[in-house]
This record gives structure tokens, C-alpha cells and sequence, in this order.
């Protein structure tokens, strides 16, 4: 796969957050920049995130669990 400078890459970590590199921009739902601070981001996903939408680390002490790759299809429609 061939990817450019503008490809935004996302990676979910086993067990752990999702690796957001490239260039994105973080916004909440009603459009306010949330400022990423620095150029490779983990979101949490987890939820147990102290810091969300930022991965703190909670994920290890809570046990979560989830594969790096696709766990069934994607469900229709979002949210
Ligand atoms: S994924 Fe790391 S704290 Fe939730």
C-alpha cells in the first residue's frame, strides 16, 4: 500500500489505544479544536482514559482487551 504525506494513519494498538499519525485535526462535536499536542496521538479506547479523548495508560490496569486487527464487520451505519 502506498500512502502520501497526507495519508492520515490510524492504528488500533492490541490491547491498547488507537495511533492517529499524520495530518488530522482533533475536533469535538461542536467544531472546537482539541489541541493534540504533538504530531503521533493515542486516542483512548478503552474508556477508562482519565484524560480522554487521550490515552493515559488506564487501559493496562483495566484488563482491556482488543486485537490490533478487525474483530467481525463493521456494523451499519455510525453512532
Ligand atoms: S486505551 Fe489507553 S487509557 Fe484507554
Amino acid at each position: 500500500m502506498q500512502m502520501s504525506d497526507e495519508t492520515v494513519i490510524v492504528t488500533p494498538c492490541e490491547d491498547g489505544p488507537l495511533l492517529i499519525r499524520g495530518p488530522f485535526e482533533l475536533m469535538t462535536q461542536e467544531g472546537e479544536r482539541i489541541p493534540p499536542g504533538r504530531a503521533t496521538v493515542a486516542l483512548c479506547r478503552c474508556g477508562h482514559s482519565a484524560a480522554k479523548p487521550f490515552c493515559d495508560g488506564s487501559h493496562k490496569t483495566a484488563g482491556f482487551r482488543a486485537p490490533t486487527g478487525q474483530e467481525s464487520e463493521p456494523a451499519d451505519g455510525v453512532g
